[in-house]
């Protein structure tokens, strides 16, 4: 049966120029590259500069994931950037990159799911897509992280960086099976109960302030595992997949311990799990297409490949999407 799926024409990435290494974040704050490294994997990030706001690293994502799919910006009629550090409380930040690439018609718009962001807004540009409300998307997680961070806090501030990371998505008929090419399937979820072990305090409608980040990083290791895992078997179930027969894992890349906590817990060799965190941190929603492109530019992913998408994030929210190349 002819269905139509979402195609992944293209990915980009783009870093600020600025790199901050851990023995920089030492002169700061109370730290060394040794804890760092041993508990998180990181060994520098990259941070913006006055002049490079969120959307800016969306919009030379953007730019270099619309080029490699070799699709013109005003073919595009849905942006959707996922961010939690928007340029501005609004508009959107997904507007000023529709405006930045040129683009006219269709619609843009922000998605808030912090860390899962990413998945987010490609499970609901997939949902435009199927529907026949889009044909096709430009899909962006940038963030800009160092402006929420409480420099003071090493437990904090040492782990995050700015980044953004793009596709662009094109509907297109396949054949309904799970070897088609497209995302196969996608599963997000939520539970608002655990605000409190990673927020921002502050915000337009509660401080009027932007705030920083806080977080329990001891409970939110122990529920990243098991939510992730269980998302990932969620979509396994769906498409009949068993996870050694995933050709790539592109996790979140939060920390390299919650990486090979999920390789242990799903039984998957660790050398089909991307990371890419030790080069710029967690970049919050950009951190998914920051690692795709990374595996795009080293040949890991080509055509046919199957890949597995997944987050956790702040909420907690968390998602995983399932998509051949
Ligand atoms: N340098 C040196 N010492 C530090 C630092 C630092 N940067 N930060 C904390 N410490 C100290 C603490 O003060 C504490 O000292 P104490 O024992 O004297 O009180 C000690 O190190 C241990 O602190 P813990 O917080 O228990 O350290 P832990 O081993 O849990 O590692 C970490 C902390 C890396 C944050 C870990 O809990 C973690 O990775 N959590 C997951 C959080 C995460 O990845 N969040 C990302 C956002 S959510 C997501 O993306 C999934």
């Amino acid at each position: 049966m002819a269905v139509i799926r979402s195609v992944i024409r293209g990915v980009g990435a783009h870093l600020p120029k600025r790199i901050m290494t851990n023995d920089d974040i030492s002169k700061i704050v109370d730290t060394t590259d040794e804890w760092i490294v041993e508990r998180s994997g990181i060994r520098q990030r990259h941070i913006a500069g006055d002049d490079e706001l969120t959307s800016t690293l969306g919009i030379a994502a953007a730019h270099k994931a619309l080029v490699r799919a070799g699709i013109d910006p005003t073919d595009i009629d849905l942006v959707i950037c996922a961010t939690a550090t928007p340029d501005k409380t609004f508009p959107a930040t997904a507007v000023k990159i529709q405006a930045g690439l040129g683009i006219t018609r269709g619609c843009a718009f922000d998605v808030q799911a912090v860390c899962s962001g990413f998945v987010y807004a490609l499970t609901i540009a997939d949902n435009f897509l199927k529907a026949g409300q889009a044909k096709r998307a430009v899909v962006v997680g940038a963030e800009t992280f160092s402006r929420i961070l409480d420099w003071t806090d090493r437990a904090t501030c040492v782990l995050f960086g700015d980044g953004a990371g793009a596709v662009v998505l094109e509907a297109q008929p396949q054949h309904g099976t799970r070897e088609d090419r497209g995302i196969l399937a996608t599963r997000i979820r939520s539970d608002g109960r655990y605000e409190d072990l990673l927020y921002v305090d502050g915000g337009p409608g509660s401080t009027k302030t932007v705030g920083h980040l806080r977080m329990n990083g001891r409970e939110v290791f122990r529920h990243a595992i098991q939510k992730i895992s269980g998302v990932m078997e969620e979509v396994l179930v769906m498409t009949g997949y068993a996870p050694d027969e995933i050709d790539l894992y592109i996790p979140h890349q939060a920390n390299a311990r919650i990486l090979d906590g999920i390789a242990k817990k799903l039984n998957v060799s660790p050398d089909k799990i991307v990371m890419t965190l030790s080069k710029h941190g967690n970049t919050s929603a950009a951190s998914i297409p920051l690692a795709l492109n990374h595996a795009f530019e080293e040949h890991r992913v080509k055509e046919g490949s199957l890949v597995m998408l997944e987050a956790m994030g702040g909420g907690f929210t968390w998602g995983a999407v399932l998509a051949r190349w």
